[in-house]
């Protein structure tokens, strides 16, 4: 990788700080925006912004299309299994928030158990913690080792048949631990648990296949992998997302509504984005452009 090449794509390293060229080491945190997707967001406002689902007129038609060409590339991003297994969030917070709320509370009852790891970040720790107290579900750790990995045997140790959810990151943004997801997943499923996989610190830096994974739900944010601010993705099994209800009402996700009562759309639906969307579209496409030309040889552009 010509890493000087790769450079001049972001824009906002073209400045000095403090007398020296600008060098940006925070990218877990949030990454720097190549100018191809500053361009497509530019490109989006002087030429197809519209409400997505709602228009009929061309701009409306045109920012539709793209929406859900997005939703289709995300999918094949991870290799979902339809596009009906992405639902677009604000960022990983707002997924977890969404599985613990719409999906966990509803089937933990008192003396069921969350599984979760000591290394999380408090986003996928807090969801949980509130899951546990409006439900009476026990909150688990599965202990680290000395070097900060899990062993499989603890996990084994840690699972029960009360178990009912395993959350835990793909890379851990504590420890940089990558974690055996297939196998901690196939565990879980042994148990009936259902499986969420923070994948904000992965998605950057590792191919992600759902389908070999195995995983129940996944989830990650725009804005960590070159995206934009404020727009995420969470993956869920179609047959799982089919049991959610949505935490927000309104916007592109109602189907039928009159002053009663309202129907709500398919599934993928369960988090309005309307207002994100217009950061997200061509956005993503891009990012995952950038990826696999600017990468190399790779399919994942390593910050
Ligand atoms: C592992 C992990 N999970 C979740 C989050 C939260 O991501 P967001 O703020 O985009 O929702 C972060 C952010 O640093 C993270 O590193």
């Amino acid at each position: 990788m010509d890493v000087s090449e790769v450079r001049k794509c972001f824009p906002i390293l073209n400045q000095q700080v403090n007398g020296h060229p600008l060098t940006y080491l925070d990218s877990a945190a949030s990454s720097q925006k190549p100018i191809q997707v500053i361009d497509a967001l530019k490109h989006y406002y002087e030429w197809d912004n519209a409400n997505v689902h709602r228009g009929v007129h061309t701009l409306g038609s045109r920012a539709t299309d793209a929406y859900e060409l997005a939703r289709a590339k995300v999918a094949q991003f991870i290799q979902a299994h339809s596009e009906r297994e992405i639902v677009f969030t604000r960022g990983t917070t707002t997924a977890i928030n969404l599985v613990g709320g719409s999906f966990a509370r509803e089937i933990c009852e008192a003396g069921d158990e969350i599984v979760i790891t000591p290394m999380e970040h408090h986003s996928n720790l807090i969801p949980w913690q509130q899951v546990a107290a409006a439900t009476g579900a026990v909150l688990k750790f599965i202990p680290l080792q000395a070097d900060g990995s899990i062993a499989m045997q603890d996990v084994k140790d840690t699972l029960t048949n009360r178990t009912k959810i395993v959350a835990f990151s793909h890379v851990s943004n504590v420890l940089g631990a990558i974690n055996p997801v297939k196998e901690i997943t196939k565990l879980a499923h042994l148990h009936g648990a259902v499986v969420f996989v923070d994948g904000a610190q992965s998605i950057p830096h590792l191919p992600v296949d759902v389908q070999e994974l195995d995983c129940d739900f996944y989830a990650f944010s725009g804005h960590k992998m070159c995206g934009p601010t404020g727009i995420g993705v969470l993956y869920g099994k179609d047959k799982l997302l089919q049991l959610m209800e949505p935490i927000e009402f309104g916007g592109e996700m109602i189907d039928h509504v009159d002053l009663g009562s309202a129907t709500v759309r398919v599934s993928f639906y369960l988090y309005n984005t309307r207002e994100d969307v217009d950061r997200l579209i061509y956005a993503v496409l891009e990012t995952k452009k950038f990826f696999s030309e600017e990468g190399g040889s790779s399919d994942r552009f390593v910050l």
